[in-house]
C-alpha cells in the first residue's frame, strides 16, 4: 500500500482546484465563479446520493451520473428514479446526466465537457448472486465502466481525486479462513491479531470470490494502477455494509435496510446459514461521504482503505433482529435456511486504523441505533416503499 501523499495538487489546477488545507478557499471562490465541480456515478444510489447531498451541501456544483440501472437489475424495488427525483427537487447546484458507465463515448464527452475537480464513483452492479446470472453485465458495469471513467479522468482531468468504491469481497472468502468463536449472538475473530478486523494487507488471492467480487477486483486493481502509473491521485475504499435512509434496499443487496423493510412491512427475512450469527461492519453513508471529502481535501496517490463502521458498528443477524424489533415493537418474521449463501462471509469487521491514521480527523459519528431508527423512519414515509 501507498504511503505517499499526493503532491501534484499543492498549486493551483487546471480546473481552479486546490488541495490540502486550500480546499476552503476554493470552496468559497468557486461558490463566487462556479469552479469546483464533482462527478459523481451512481448517484441515485445508496451512496452516490448520499455524497450529491454532502456535496451540494458544502457548495459544491454537483453532477450524477445514473442510468437507473438497478431497476434493470432487481426489478421495481431496485428503482432509483425517487431518489433522483429528490435531489433534484432539494439541490438547485445538482445537475442528472442519464449517462451508462458502459457507454466509453457518452462517459468520454461528459467528463471532457465538464472537467470535474473530483470523481466519486460509485455506480455499479452491487450483487454476488445476480452476477452469477448476468456475468457479462456485471464484468461491463463494474469493470469496464471503471476503465471508462479512469481513461476519460486521465484524459481529462488527472490531477482531480478519484475516489472508487470498492467492495471488501475483492479479499474473497479468504476472511472465512481465520480461526472464529462461536459466542451466543454471533460469530468473533479468535485471534486477537485481528480484534479490530481486517487491514488492507490482507490477501486477495487464493479464494472465491464470486463472479461479482471478481469483477470488483479488476476494477480495484485498475484504480489503483492509474493511481501508481500515472501518478493520479485515487483511492478504492474497500466498503463493509454501507447503510443509510436513501438505500432501495432488496434481497440481493442491502443488508440494514432489507431486514429493516422485511420488519417493516412484516415479511418474512430469510436467514442463509451460519446460525444467523454473521456479523457485519455497518457505516453510514454520511460518514463514507465525510472520508470522502477528507480525501479530496488531502489526496494521495494509488490507496486502498477497508471502509466499514468497524468493530463499534458491527453487528449479526439475530442482534439486527433484537435491535428493530425494540425500536419498531413488531416481531421479526423469518425462516432458516441451513445453505449459505457461496463464499459469504462468516465474520467481517474492517479495521479502520489506516483511515483514521491518515485522516485523523475522520471517525464514525452514526452508531448503530441511529442508523436503525433512520432507516426504520425512511421505510414508514418513502414512496417506493410497499413494493
Ligand atoms: N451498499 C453496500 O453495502 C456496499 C458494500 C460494499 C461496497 N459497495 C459498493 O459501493 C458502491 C455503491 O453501492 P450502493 O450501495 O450505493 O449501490 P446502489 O445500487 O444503491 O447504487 C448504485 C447506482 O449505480 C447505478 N448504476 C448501475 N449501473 C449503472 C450504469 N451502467 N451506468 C450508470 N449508473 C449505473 C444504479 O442505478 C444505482 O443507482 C458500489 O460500487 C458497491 O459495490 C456497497
Amino acid at each position: 500500500m501507498s504511503e505517499r501523499p499526493c503532491t501534484s495538487l499543492l498549486k493551483w489546477g487546471r480546473f481552479g482546484y486546490l488541495c490540502g488545507s486550500h480546499l476552503t478557499k476554493t470552496r468559497s471562490r468557486s461558490n463566487q465563479v462556479g469552479v469546483s465541480k464533482l462527478l459523481v456515478t451512481g448517484s441515485s444510489g445508496l451512496i452516490g446520493s448520499e455524497v450529491v447531498g454532502f456535496f451540494c451541501e458544502a457548495g459544491w456544483e454537483v453532477h450524477g451520473m445514473d442510468n437507473n440501472m438497478r431497476k434493470d437489475f432487481f426489478g421495481p424495488p431496485g428503482d432509483t428514479s425517487w431518489n433522483r427525483e429528490r435531489l433534484s427537487k432539494a439541490y438547485p447546484n445538482f445537475q442528472h446526466h442519464e449517462v451508462d458507465v458502459r457507454d466509453r463515448t457518452g462517459v468520454a464527452h461528459l467528463v471532457a465537457e465538464l472537467q470535474p475537480g473530483a470523481i466519486v464513483h460509485a455506480a455499479a452492479q452491487p450483487s454476488h448472486d445476480l452476477a452469477a446470472s448476468r456475468p457479462y453485465d456485471d464484468f461491463d458495469v463494474n469493470a469496464v465502466g471503471t476503465l471508462n471513467l479512469l481513461e476519460a479522468a486521465r484524459r481529462n482531468c488527472p490531477e482531480s481525486p478519484f475516489i472508487h468504491m470498492s467492495t471488501n469481497k475483492v479479499y474473497g472468502d479468504a476472511p472465512n479462513r481465520l480461526d472464529l468463536i462461536e459466542l451466543e449472538t454471533r460469530w468473533d475473530y479468535a485471534d486477537p491479531e485481528y480484534a479490530e478486523g481486517i487491514k488492507e494487507n490482507f490477501s486477495i488471492d487464493n479464494s472465491t470470490h464470486s463472479i461479482f467480487g471478481a469483477s470488483k477486483v479488476a476494477a480495484d486493481i485498475m484504480v489503483q494502477e492509474y493511481g501508481r502509473y500515472f501518478q493520479m491521485p485515487t483511492c478504492c475504499l474497500r466498503g463493509g455494509c454501507l447503510t443509510g435512509p436513501n438505500h432501495s434496499g432488496v434481497e440481493l443487496h442491502g443488508f440494514l435496510s432489507y431486514l429493516i423493510k422485511c420488519n417493516v412491512e412484516n415479511k418474512t427475512y430469510k436467514i442463509y446459514g451460519y446460525k444467523g450469527k454473521q456479523v457485519r461492519d455497518n457505516i453510514h453513508a454520511l460518514d463514507v461521504a465525510r472520508f470522502m471529502d477528507q480525501f479530496i481535501r488531502n489526496p494521495r496517490v494509488a490507496e486502498v482503505y477497508n471502509l466499514g463502521g468497524g468493530r463499534q458498528n458491527s453487528i449479526s443477524i439475530v442482534e439486527a433482529f433484537e435491535l428493530i424489533e425494540k425500536i419498531s415493537g413488531q416481531a421479526m418474521q423469518y425462516k432458516y435456511s441451513d445453505q449459505n449463501r457461496k463464499g459469504d462471509h462468516v465474520c467481517y469487521i474492517s479495521d479502520l486504523s489506516t483511515m483514521k491514521r491518515h485522516y485523523p480527523k475522520w471517525g464514525i459519528t452514526r452508531d448503530l441505533p441511529t442508523m436503525f431508527k433512520e432507516i426504520y423512519e425512511s421505510w414508514v414515509r418513502r414512496p417506493d416503499a410497499g413494493w
